[in-house]
């Protein structure tokens, strides 16, 4: 059996966008995504996330849900367009209304709520007249709309997290252009992951100026990485392995710690990587109270110079490998999600380990972590033993961790409801509570009961006849060399 510390945080994380529907009502603008999903061809599946789980009008439901399950803490975001339908000036006075409602109901069963202030659904307005992201006064309209809610929320939300997953946006929405705005650039990029970093900058000055003091809550970002393992023993595969997790990671994390980009993307990138103004260094340094990860799976990495095959492959490294010269693969032995992403345990700790070392031993929090499956629904239950053997094996390495010395403090798991997974619609299924789409009924998985016991107990059974459970240590120190 597995203690984790006394106080570990459990809970389970959605996002505005894939979970509440009703994406006209309630005063609410449109976003990127809604115009990005209403476009034919960009949803694998045909659908959009007009209605999706319907949480805007079930919210209630799906609290008194959570308590049920006995979660304790619960990671949602707020959608910008609720509170400003343009993106600026003008509050919406119901978006207010509702998402006060939500913290209140949560507060009350008990439920701290942990608050993301973007997750991706920029208002359209924003995108149409000023480019979006790539326009550089998007911070200050950022940390206005972060004010807003901090004044708004801040007397009962004390966890707040600025950004998810910025790598994302710029990566996938300004990279590959396969996720909203659907740009294609090798600079863009970069850019916007610049205007993000400042805006959370700006943000989260505002917040300690204005509202920490008072309010008592801390702040972070949500950034996600995959780990990067060295293919070969060859120092070449290794630093290719190091430079991938820089470029990924280092990206975001060395400007929060450190206040600037990784040497290493500097020098590769020379002038499409911008600089911070030795104030915004400052201001950047430092700003976040705690380290949000979202990690979910590992890939090999080796060095490669054969520019022409990244394009194309699936292992194209989010369309910068070119600028790295790594390529990625995977160990076929790996059993792998409906995503395609391997299961691999050891990869979550030595990922842990990383940035404790990097970063000097901050607190972090896993603000997501999960996997898709194509669960199917048996009379009135879903029976997802592979998603409960994911779990435990992932637990079981952010526990060993700990052990070591990580100071890993609360896992939130991706993801409360089946919800709208992006480009792929409804196909992948990643919570632990299966959603008939066609009537919105909620029906909970058996990794829903599991992950209600390990809440209530705060312990994780042993592994057992778990699959995975020769892969949580270090695959190296067992002998494997690959
Ligand atoms: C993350 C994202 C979530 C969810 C999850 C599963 O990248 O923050 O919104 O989609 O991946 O793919």
């Amino acid at each position: 059996m597995s203690s984790f510390p006394a106080g570990f945080v459990w809970g389970t994380a959605t996002s505005s966008f894939q979970i509440e529907g009703a994406w006209l009502e309630g005063g609410k603008g449109p976003s990127i995504w809604d115009a990005f999903a209403h476009i034919p061809g960009k949803i694998s599946d045909g659908t959009t996330a007009d209605v999706s789980c319907d949480h805007f009008h079930r919210w209630k439901e799906d609290v008194a849900y959570m308590a049920d399950l006995g979660l304790r803490a619960y990671r949602f975001s707020i959608s910008w367009p609720r509170i400003q339908p343009a993106g600026r000036g003008k509050v919406n006075p119901e978006g207010i209304r509702f998402y006060a409602e939500l913290i209140d109901a949560l507060l009350a069963h008990g439920i701290t709520p942990w608050v993301t202030l973007y997750h991706w659904d920029l208002p359209l307005a924003l995108q149409l007249e000023l480019d979006g992201w790539l326009n550089p006064a998007l911070a200050g309209l950022y940390k206005e709309y972060a004010a807003i809610c901090f004044e708004a929320f801040g007397d009962r939300v004390k966890h707040w997290i600025t950004f998810n997953e910025p790598w994302v946006v710029s990566i996938m929405g300004h990279g590959q252009g396969i996720f909203a705005p659907g740009r294609m650039s090798n600079a863009e990029p970069y850019q916007v992951a610049h205007t993000i970093l400042r805006a959370h900058g700006l943000a989260v000055r505002e917040y300690r100026d204005r509202f920490q003091g008072v309010q008592g809550g801390r702040i972070g970002m949500a950034n996600n990485c995959d780990w990067r393992e060295p293919r070969t023993e060859d120092p070449v595969d290794k630093a290719a392995a190091a430079r991938a997790v820089e470029f990924f990671l280092g990206w975001f994390g060395d400007p929060l710690y450190r206040g600037d980009y990784p040497d290493v993307m500097r020098a590769r990138l020379g002038s499409r990587l911008p600089s911070f103004t030795s104030e915004e260094q400052a201001m950047i340094r430092g700003s976040q109270d705690f380290f949000g990860l979202n990690h979910y799976t590992t890939m090999y990495a080796s060095h490669s110079t054969d520019r022409k095959s990244f394009t194309l492959s699936p292992f194209a490294n989010g369309g910068i490998s070119e600028d790295q010269d790594v390529r990625l693969s995977m160990d076929p032995d790996w059993t792998i999600t409906n995503q395609g992403w391997g299961i691999v345990p050891w990869g979550c700790r030595k990922l842990l380990h990383w940035i404790d070392q990097r970063y000097d031993h901050p607190e972090i929090v896993l603000t997501e972590n999960g996997c898709s499956l194509p669960d199917v629904l048996h009379g009135a239950t879903v029976d997802d033993q592979k998603r409960i053997d994911y779990l435990h094996a992932y637990l079981s390495a952010c526990h060993q961790a700990i052990r070591e010395g990580v100071r890993l403090g609360g896992y939130f798991l991706w993801s409360l409801l089946d919800n709208f997974e992006w480009s792929s619609g409804y196909t992948p299924r990643f919570g632990i509570t299966y959603v008939d789409f066609a009537t919105g009924r909620r029906i909970p998985k058996s990794s829903a009961q599991w992950y209600s016991r390990l809440a209530r107990t705060n312990v994780l059974p042993p592994l057992g006849t778990n699959p995975y459970r020769d892969l949580i240590g270090d695959p190296h120190e067992s002998g494997d060399t690959r």
